[in-house]
């Protein structure tokens, strides 16, 4: 991107968000982050230097690989697809990245090796022998997510194997009651394996030196006091076979472990980007590079990226990155984002309602600072803060001026030789607003910019070119007043655009000048320079939207979930699904058997009543929805499978002794299930 150099020395800057996992859809969560970079990268393009944006997907691990077994296709053919929606998912929300690439690509895979190789030469990597749990079923080892089962303090079944949903303990899979494994239901057994360890106990020094170079925000400081309080382990870089990762050198069956080539895809990215542009990778990785590196992540990954990663860049001979940036988690309406509530919305669905990705921009932008405290949406807050202050403000200042020069003056505006006190003021906020940029409290910049906006409204009012405008003679005051006006807005624009690009872009347009940067504070309107016809520019944002949205993410729960909505539901590691074990299932006693009689019930709507013969004494009584889709008649004689240990029920026209089994759902039904020729009443489905 050629840009107007706004620095005497223009930076050389590589930057990098979090790689969102494969197998989930983008939702709001993320975007803080994505926005949060992109306006970072797009305020320092602005001021002249040279910065690079690379992501890219993080495609590695078990979850990703049983979900593409699940889906009946391969791993490559899911991260495909999975890339195709991210990348258009951050196209649409004007994240612009210089490259966005996949963790499973040939530089990553070579960058990968080749590090592992040099902690290898250095003396960092040893192996040992452990226990892991093993599904004898699956063949395969478990990650701790994939064990279930009882919590071993509040004995609420179906818990995970770190931690209990219920009563919030944490503890081992080992300490589960009647664990089982969620990939085949079975129960898990011990098994030895050996795995390969990054030695990170012996980087501490070097950690505490790069902790305290002032690489990291106070909060993530004190939290790496913590950790090396309570000691660094040794960090297991390698998982067993089937595995869908990169397979370590001379190691047949091992497999990195994810997280130890996912943030080795900033680099692979980088590397990508490089050989597109003819950039030159080790300028910026070698050790004693001059370029700066920085990492957007949230505060979950923290220790992934201040502890792991730069140990893995020191001890095999990369620079280390100058600082990381860790924000802290969203918010929707003071709470977790939640399915039931409809506030765990997608950037899809966000798109779908609201259409403008600049309405959110704004909205994060106004709510981010430098810390890693969460920030909450406040969906209503949102309408309002987004009407009042981008529609009702800043556009204000266009919308109430622009048309007395379009009409009365040919479009051309006409410049005082000094600028009346309000366009000074508004100038000279240039450098209070880009240190507010720099220092990412885009919160306190927007603030600002308000202010800003606010003195410009009053400006206008007192002038009141409306009025101006109809007396006679005063056409010159008129010209002035309202050129100032657009002096003013373009300054504004200027401070606004890397939050809102796109609008930026328009109003380029409209105020017929060249993409704007920071310097172009400094090169304000001439007398005679001509706008173009100002058209309209944003509309408010209406509620309903709001409303609909929401509820259009609760019915998406209700309905049967489309692959993209079961993606986006495990954005952490599992579908969401209630698994049950193997020993659940086999308490429901299934039986063939035959309907001997069936017949109307008088007064009952849906129901009818079946005698079922499973080989029994006597045949059991039950009441059955089925009366909508069967003529009784037609039922007798056949086999179905009924529930024989379901409690007796007393209904209020009997008692009913069982539950016989139909498929039914919004399409139709009900459909009473029936056995293959030669089942025998009384067997047991299993
Ligand atoms: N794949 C890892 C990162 C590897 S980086 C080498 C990962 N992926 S993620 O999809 O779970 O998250 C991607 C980024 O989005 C992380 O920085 C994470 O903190 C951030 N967020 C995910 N959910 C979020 C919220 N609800 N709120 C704010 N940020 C969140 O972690
Ligand atoms: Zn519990």
């Amino acid at each position: 991107m050629t840009q107007q150099t706004s620095k005497k020395n223009p930076k050389k800057i590589l930057v990098t968000s979090a790689l969102p996992y494969a197998n989930g859809s983008i939702h709001l969560g993320h975007l803080v982050e994505y926005i949060q970079t992109d306006i970072w990268v797009r305020f320092q393009k602005m001021q002249g230097h040279t910065v690079h944006y690379v992501c890219a997907d993080d495609t590695h691990g078990t979850p990703i690989m049983l979900r593409a077994e699940k889906e009946g296709i391969t791993p490559e053919a899911l991260i495909a697809n999975v890339h195709d929606e991210h990348s258009a998912d951050f196209a649409e929300f004007l994240v612009e990245f210089d490259n966005y690439y996949s963790t499973n690509a040939p530089e990553n895979k070579e960058l990968s090796q080749s590090i592992y190789k040099k902690l290898k030469t250095a003396g960092k990597i040893a192996t040992k022998t452990i226990e892991q749990f093993y599904d004898p079923v699956k063949n395969m080892f478990l990650p701790d997510r994939f064990i279930k089962g009882e919590c071993p303090k509040c004995h609420a079944k179906d818990q995970y194997g770190d931690s209990c949903e219920v009563c919030g303990a944490t503890y081992n899979p080992t300490e589960l009651i009647n664990a089982y494994s969620a990939v085949s239901g079975a129960a898990p057994v011990r098994k030895e394996t050996e795995h390969y360890f990054f030695k990170l106990s012996e980087c501490e020094d070097f950690l505490k030196e790069w902790t305290r170079s002032g690489t990291l925000q106070g909060e993530a400081a004190n939290k790496m006091g913590e950790w090396f309080e309570s000691g660094l382990n040794d960090w297991d870089i390698s998982r067993d076979a089937p595995y869908f990762g990169f397979e370590i050198p001379d190691a047949p069956g091992k497999y990195f472990y994810v997280w130890l080539d996912a943030p080795i895809g900033y680099m692979a990215s980088f590397k990508k980007l490089c050989a597109d542009k003819g950039l030159d990778f080790d300028e910026y990785w070698n050790k004693d590079s001059n370029t700066e590196l920085y990492h957007f992540i949230g505060k979950d990954i923290l220790y992934f990226h201040a502890l792991f990663w730069p140990a893995t860049l020191e001890y095999s001979g990369y620079r280390t990155p100058t600082k990381i940036f860790a924000h802290g988690f969203l918010t929707v309406n003071g709470e977790k984002m939640s399915k039931s509530r409809g506030t765990f919305i997608t950037a899809r669905s966000y798109l779908d309602h609201i259409k403008n990705p600049e309405y959110l921009r704004y909205y994060y932008a106004a709510k981010l600072n430098s810390t890693m405290e969460d920030i909450d949406l406040n969906l209503e807050d949102f309408v309002a803060r987004v009407n009042s202050d981008l529609v009702g403000k800043y556009i204000n200042i266009a919308s109430r001026t622009a048309g007395f020069i379009n009409k009365r003056f040919g479009g051309k505006l006409k410049i005082p030789s000094t600028h009346p006190s309000a366009v000074q003021e508004i100038k000279n906020s240039a450098s209070l607003i880009a240190d507010c940029y720099l220092a990412r409290d885009y919160g306190k910049a927007l603030r600002e910019i308000m202010r800003l906006t606010d003195l410009a409204n009053a400006d206008i009012a007192a002038a009141a070119p409306w009025i101006t405008a109809k007396k006679e003679g005063e056409d010159a005051s008129l010209q002035l007043d309202c050129s100032s006006a657009i002096e003013m807005f373009r300054l504004l624009t200027i401070y606004l655009k890397p939050v809102l690009p796109n609008l930026a872009a328009k109003i380029e347009a409209f105020l017929n000048v060249p993409e704007l940067t920071w310097v172009s504070v400094d090169t304000p309107f001439e007398t005679g320079h001509q706008i173009n016809t100002y058209e309209h520019l944003i509309t408010r944002i209406d509620p309903k939207l709001i409303e609909a949205m929401t509820e259009a993410n609760k019915e998406n729960l209700q309905a049967t979930p489309t692959v993209a909505q079961t993606v986006a539901a495990s954005s952490t590691a599992l579908p969401e699904v209630e698994y049950i074990s193997i020993d659940d299932f086999t308490k429901v006693d299934l039986r063939i058997a035959k309907i001997v009689n069936a017949e109307h019930v008088e007064g009952a709507e849906k129901l009818l009543k079946l005698l079922l013969d499973i080989g029994e004494d006597k045949p059991r009584q039950v009441f059955a929805g089925i009366k909508s889709a069967y003529d009784p008649a037609t039922l007798v004689g056949r086999l179905t499978v009924m529930v024989a240990n379901l409690a007796p029920r007393k209904m209020k026209f009997g008692m009913s002794e069982g539950m016989v089994l139909a498929a039914s759902d919004e399409c139709g039904g009900p459909f009473i299930l029936s056995p293959d020729a030669g089942a025998q009443l009384g067997m047991r489905v299993k």
